[in-house]
């Protein structure tokens, strides 16, 4: 983390290292080219990384606790508030390539695991979700493409506890309102500046913006970078996910500025 230029050592803080470090217990870290998730624990003298075999001495330890204290801000968004998760990273919904498996294991890692149902019969629709629910106990949201009508499909889901529902492509506010009121939390995939008023305006919780660089159905033609400050615009407060061509910690860092 960060070794590329040596480290200034500064005196170590006066109280419990394990306190110092209280709270904070996931963070992404750009490491070269890679991206890492380090998870930080907070028992014993040294604190161990088994992907990075890092080995941080207690007198630096204010300089790392300022670090990730700053990350830790960083991670801690108005996105993982409302979702109740821990890393503000959400799966992409991916129709015929992801199930319950994929959505339970980013969920339990502490990200929002998306599940798609497309156009599953409502049987199989409460199937995958309740698989997914024997998977994992932290959220996750069902993704509904609204190219298909979707209503009893969305009952299903909300009948089977899903926490959280993405709906993407075409309009979705006829059922932003039931969504809600079946205590699920509300986020719609848009392209422009004009998809997020009227996104905004319809009730969503939370805004998507998939840029062009997107992969699956793209429906816009501005690139990722550009789309979300203008989304972030409209948004009136409400938290924006940045989708398309983020395949590093630098892009993750650039969609949380
Ligand atoms: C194979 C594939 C299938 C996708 N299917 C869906 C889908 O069913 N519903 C949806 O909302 N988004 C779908 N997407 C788009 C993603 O939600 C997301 O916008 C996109 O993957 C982000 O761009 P990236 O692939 O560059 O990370 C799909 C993407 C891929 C790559």
């Amino acid at each position: 983390f960060h070794q590329r230029q040596p480290v200034a050592r500064q005196s170590a803080p006066q109280h419990n290292n394990a306190i110092t470090f209280k709270g904070i217990n996931h963070l992404f870290s750009d490491c070269g080219d890679r991206m890492v998730l380090v998870q930080i624990k907070t028992s014993g003298q040294f604190i161990h990384n088994a992907l990075l075999q890092l080995r941080i001495d207690t007198s630096q330890a204010s300089f790392y606790t300022n670090h990730f204290t700053h990350l830790n801000k960083l991670m801690n968004t108005l996105l993982s508030e409302l979702l109740d998760i821990t890393i503000p990273v959400v799966q992409a919904p991916m129709g015929g390539a992801a199930g319950p498996r994929l959505a339970a294991a980013v969920s339990n890692a502490g990200g929002l695991g998306t599940l798609p149902v497309w156009t599953s019969d409502l049987e199989t629709t409460r199937a995958l979700v309740r698989e997914t629910r024997t998977l994992t106990d932290k959220p996750f949201a069902v993704n509904l493409n609204m190219e298909f009508p979707q209503e009893e499909r969305l009952e299903a889901c909300l009948e089977e506890g899903a926490p959280a529902v993405s709906f993407f492509w075409q309009d979705s506010s006829g059922l932003v309102d039931r969504a809600k009121a079946g205590g699920a939390t509300v986020m719609h995939t848009v392209a422009s500046t004009e998809d997020a008023r009227y996104a905004v305006d319809s009730g969503v919780d939370i805004l998507i913006a998939q840029g062009w660089e997107a992969g699956g159905h793209v429906r816009g033609s501005v690139a990722t970078m550009a789309l979300v400050p203008a989304v972030v615009d409209v948004a009136g407060g409400k938290p924006v996910i940045a989708a398309g061509g983020i395949s590093d910690g630098r892009g993750i860092a650039a969609g949380l500025c």
